[in-house]
């Protein structure tokens, strides 16, 4: 893509010019002992030798040379001053205008990691240390519940790295009795909204991240959140933006599209970012449990979507958690964590805009074949894709699903990592799309 010359190049290109004009000057100068020379300089050559006097000229160039370069280098910050320079993992790469860079760039987006009694969380908080480029843009809050020592001194550990806040209220929650087992998740929603209310009233955060600290990074987890944070912040049709695809397991996505991403209805969690305003829209209203649940009613959902990647930025890591680990070792472990670095502040992802990405994801999803899960089973067909399967009913689009290896559960009538009824996925290295007939209009949240 070609860029714009930008006024900071300008200034560089120009700086350069009367820099080699200088060092011509001084070459051209007849050899005195000027106030560049150190004392010690010249009493080394005082023999008065050619070699000497050769390496005379050499040393003082340079000494000129150097001290031209330092009074550059203030000039250049002078105008850096005026001038955000656009700085990631890849370098510095562009220049833009304040303004827009206050937007785009320079917004600190905090991290909030929910921790209780898991010792564990080392693995979360050194992963996220490890590929943070910034402490001042991503400055990490850990919210504790539960009050366990152990785990409240591996958090301390990190000392001035991160800030370490407590849920104060520890007591239990009172339950209707048939919910006596999930005690848990009336805990962990208690838990969210006092941390969420930290972030944005306390510390008065603009958005946030939030990880579970069951969850490990990728190298371009921040780099991703960053380049999607504008996008976000101006588009009202989107609520959140994910790190997860809930049918990233290895097989099912395609290893040469890590910078691909896409809208999605259904709400991942696992790594996601929320604004300000979204939080004062659910806060009034919170659940005491099954937030995650409860966030994928339409009531709360209000047709909005979230952008997640083809290849998830987060692992989880916790078997062993509140839900208990058989859904853990049946799916959540498969997930793939995607390890190549996509710079994706640098990319054009004008495509995610509502208007644009509905109308090539209409061409794309209902411009395939339909074929049948035994067609693609059989291995009969050719070409990489796209293919597509159909579903008319909760109870076709579970068998399917579940003959295809993808996600067969829905929550208000949307599948996971769906998008207008779809789910897209990789099988057998062919793009295949689980869609509902041509004509989509709106989901029946009936159908579970
Ligand atoms: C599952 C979800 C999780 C969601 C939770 C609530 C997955 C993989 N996980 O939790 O995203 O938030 O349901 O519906 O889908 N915690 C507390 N206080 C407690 C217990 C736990 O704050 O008393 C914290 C944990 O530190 C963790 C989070 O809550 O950050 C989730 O707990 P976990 O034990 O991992 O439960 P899951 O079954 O994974
Ligand atoms: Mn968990």
């Amino acid at each position: 893509m070609l860029r714009k010359r930008s006024p900071l190049v300008i200034c560089g290109a120009l700086i350069f010019v009367v820099n080699v004009f200088f060092i011509f000057v001084l070459m051209r100068r007849p050899s005195t002992q000027g106030a560049l020379d150190s004392p010690d300089e010249s009493g080394k050559t005082g023999d008065g030798g050619k070699f000497g006097n050769i390496m005379n000229e050499v040393m003082r160039v340079a000494n000129a040379f150097e001290a031209e370069l330092e009074s550059q280098k203030k000039i250049l910050m002078q105008i850096q001053g005026h001038w955000a320079v656009w700085e990631n993992k890849g370098g510095v790469t562009a220049a833009k205008p304040k303004s827009q860079a206050e937007h785009s760039a320079l917004a600190v987006i905090p991290i909030l990691v929910i921790a209780c009694n898991r010792v564990t969380v080392k693995r979360c908080l050194d992963k996220l240390i490890e590929h943070r480029p910034s402490a001042e843009l991503y400055p990490i809050i850990v919210s504790q519940d539960c009050g366990h020592a152990e785990t409240s001194d591996v958090i301390a550990s990190y000392g001035s790295q991160l800030t370490h806040i407590k849920q104060p209220d520890l007591s239990d929650v009172s339950v209707p009795s048939q919910h006596k087992k999930f005690q848990g998740y009336y805990k962990i929603s208690r838990h969210y909204r006092w941390a969420l209310n930290q972030v944005f009233n306390t510390f008065s955060y603009s958005s946030v991240v939030v990880v579970e600290d069951d969850l490990e990074v990728s190298p371009d987890f921040f780099e991703y959140f960053r380049a999607v944070h504008p996008i976000l912040q101006s588009d009202p049709t989107l609520w959140c933006v994910s790190a997860w695809n809930d049918n990233g397991r290895e097989g099912f996505v395609d290893p040469g599209k890590a910078n691909l991403l896409y809208r999605t209805d259904f709400f991942p969690g696992l790594g996601w970012m929320l604004t300000k305003d979204l939080w004062a829209e659910l806060e009034p209203k919170w659940p005491s449990s099954f937030w995650d649940d409860w966030m994928r009613h339409p009531d709360q959902r209000r047709d909005r979507s979230c952008i997640r990647p083809e290849i998830s930025r987060t692992l989880t890591f916790g078997r062993k958690g509140v839900s208990l680990g058989q859904f853990y070792d049946k799916y959540l472990r498969f997930i793939k964590l995607n390890s190549e670095f996509v710079p994706f502040t640098k990319m054009d992802l004008s495509y995610l805009e509502k208007k644009k990405y509905d109308e090539s994801f209409e061409r794309e999803v209902y411009g395939a074949p339909v074929v049948t899960v035994e067609d693609l089973q059989s291995g009969k067909l050719s070409g990489s894709g796209p293919f597509r399967v159909q579903y008319s009913s909760p109870d076709s689009f579970k068998t399917q699903a579940r003959s295809l290896g993808v996600m067969d559960d829905l929550k208000s009538g949307v599948p996971r990592a769906g998008y207008r009824g779809v789910v897209s996925f990789l099988l057998r290295g062919k793009r295949v799309y689980l869609a509902p007939p041509a004509g989509w209009s709106q989901y029946d949240p009936s159908w579970s």
